[in-house]
């Protein structure tokens, strides 16, 4: 276990704001279930003080910490050492203590895929191609993941075209940059469609795609969880395909931070899923 040597472990996630976080939701719901005696709270920090709270961790007591909005980029400069994933993607989720050293992970890669693999399972049993909306934060760390799983394949369609060629460009040939006007030759072929945008969230314009080309073995994933069933999602179940939504993600994410600081690696259950699916239900 990586919690201090005093006390009972805690952690905590770093945002600002930071109220509308479902980590706590999610990791107390894990202690209680494994009866480990820890805590998990919410720290609101402002940028301006988020390099000397992060410092300051372990001699808080923490063993470690969740970073969320504005602070991600930030956590990766100030980590001692991090992942290859992290390493690659520039940006931190996730923080613990180890030997004194400031380590971080982006645990949101691995956790699109875990997701998938749960909720959609054998989606890659064919997994040439895949089509991916947006070239973001979030698009980022999914083409990485994907890459790493095998997929062959991925074209990705941003509105800022410059943005996904240079995404494109830090990833390799198999990357291929299209128009959305390409949209209906690319999904005939596609093994895989993902929403990495904010579109389909509050206030947002839903992402409007007629998903009637993609092949009907095809899996439809949109990393928006707010709210549970976005348009997206909506058509893709109306065409019969099967559809992943943005919780599996947030749930799959907060794994392997729980299991460094409390020392048991937890399972993203129904009863989880039904619990933060309800708080986001009761929110929207
Ligand atoms: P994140 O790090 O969460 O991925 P981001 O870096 O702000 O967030 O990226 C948001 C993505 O959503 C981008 O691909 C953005 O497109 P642009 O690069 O053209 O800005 C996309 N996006 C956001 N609002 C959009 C809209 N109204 N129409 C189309 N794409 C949108």
């Amino acid at each position: 276990m990586k919690s201090p040597a005093y006390g009972k472990p805690k952690a905590c996630v770093i945002g600002w704001p930071v109220a509308h976080s479902r980590s706590p939701l999610i990791h107390r719901f894990w202690l209680e279930r494994l009866k480990i005696e820890g805590s998990y709270e919410l720290a609101a920090v402002a940028p301006a003080g988020f390099p000397a709270f992060v410092r300051d961790l372990a001699r808080q007591g923490f063993a470690g910490a969740n970073v969320t909005l504005p602070h991600k980029q930030t956590a990766f400069e100030l980590c001692d050492v991090t992942t290859t994933t992290a390493a690659c993607l520039k940006v931190v989720n996730t923080l613990w203590i180890e030997a004194g050293k400031l380590c971080g992970d982006n645990t949101d890669a691995a956790a699109f895929v875990d997701a998938l693999d749960q909720d959609a399972p054998g989606w890659d049993a064919n997994s040439r191609t895949a089509v991916v909306i947006g070239a973001g934060g979030a698009a980022r760390a999914i083409v990485y993941a994907l890459k790493l799983r095998g997929v062959r394949r991925i074209f990705l369609i941003n509105r800022t075209k410059e943005r996904a060629a240079e995404l494109a460009s830090d990833f390799g040939a198999s990357i291929e940059v299209m128009d959305f006007a390409d949209l209906p030759v690319v999904l005939a072929g596609a093994n895989l469609f993902v929403n990495t945008t904010s579109l389909g969230m509050p206030g947002q314009p839903p992402l409007a795609i007629d998903l009637a080309p993609l092949p009907p073995e095809a899996v439809v994933s949109d990393i928006v969880y707010v709210p549970l069933e976005t348009a997206l999602i909506r058509a893709a179940k109306a065409r019969g395909l099967r559809a992943v939504s943005g919780v599996g993600m947030l749930l799959h994410q907060a794994v392997p931070g729980f299991e460094r600081w409390f020392g048991m690696k937890p399972c993203v259950t129904p009863e989880l899923r039904s619990l933060v699916e309800a708080d986001i239900g009761a929110a929207v």
